[in-house]
């Protein structure tokens, strides 16, 4: 091999295979993670809901239907290589917290969007830590954290009759490896794309664009989602 060979710098487009990994989703009863298992099951992975309670989670993937198992988010955790946290801001810290030792070793994809809600609209709360992402971090010293799939609207994801979703998920992470295993796994879905954009430092934007985002919906009764362009 030639120098020339070993320093040419890596295509960022040419992402590793990950149709064998299991994807885990706590909160996946909810509109966000049903709609994320429903997409992900529907290209091919192999998608584990959890919940607080086993039933729930038992109930929402037999209505998903495409090997789509569900579990307490606990047995999720630990079935999983990939787990998306997909619970509401006020549950976040805690749901982390008590599955620091199910969630250590894994790649943990944080969607939440910490927001406020009063008669002006949505507004971006601010964490201690910076960011829904960071905490989970802080929270979870022995798993490998990134963030995604903050912007996709659950109303689309859940609808059977969309066939495409048209939209980039900004994927932020401290390793390479696992940035390109979350912009694959989004690359699966039909019209979507991931997009590296940046180390957790940077999630607070990332998360609080869903503010803006929810503006939009409002004002042009949308589902919007976001591309990033020249690239
Ligand atoms: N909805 C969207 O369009 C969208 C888009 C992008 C990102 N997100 C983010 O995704 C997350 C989930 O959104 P969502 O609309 O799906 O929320 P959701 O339906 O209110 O909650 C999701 C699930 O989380 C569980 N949960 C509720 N309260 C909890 C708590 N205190 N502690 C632990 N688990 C709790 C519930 O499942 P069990 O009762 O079965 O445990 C619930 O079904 C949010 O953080 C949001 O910012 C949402």
């Amino acid at each position: 091999m030639t120098s020339t060979q070993n320093t040419a710098p890596k295509d960022p487009w040419d992402l590793p295979d990950v149709s064998d990994l299991v994807v885990g989703v706590l909160g996946g009863t909810g509109d966000q993670g049903r709609g994320l298992a429903y997409r992900l099951a529907k290209a091919g992975q192999k998608v584990i809901i959890g919940s607080r309670a086993a039933e729930r989670a038992e109930s929402a993937a037999a209505e998903l239907g495409l090997g789509v198992e569900g579990a307490d988010n606990a047995e999720c955790a630990r079935r999983s290589d990939v787990v998306i946290v997909a619970v509401p801001w006020d549950g976040h810290a805690k749901t982390l917290e008590s599955l620091r030792t199910e969630l250590a070793g894994k790649l943990v994809v944080d969607c939440v969007n910490p927001l406020g809600f009063d008669k002006k609209g949505a507004y971006a709360l601010k964490p201690e830590e910076g960011s829904a992402a960071e905490q989970a971090a802080a929270l979870l010293p022995d798993s490998r954290v990134a963030a995604a799939f903050h912007h996709l609207s659950a109303v689309l994801l859940q609808d059977a009759s969309v066939e495409r979703i048209d939209t980039d998920v900004m994927v932020l992470g401290e390793s390479r490896a696992d940035t390109d295993i979350v912009q694959a796994l989004a690359g699966r879905i039909p019209g979507m794309r991931g997009v590296f954009a940046g180390r957790l430092r940077n999630a607070h934007q990332v998360e609080s664009l869903v503010a803006n985002l929810i503006s939009v919906n409002r004002r042009y009764k949308a589902h919007a989602g976001l591309r990033v362009t020249d690239v």
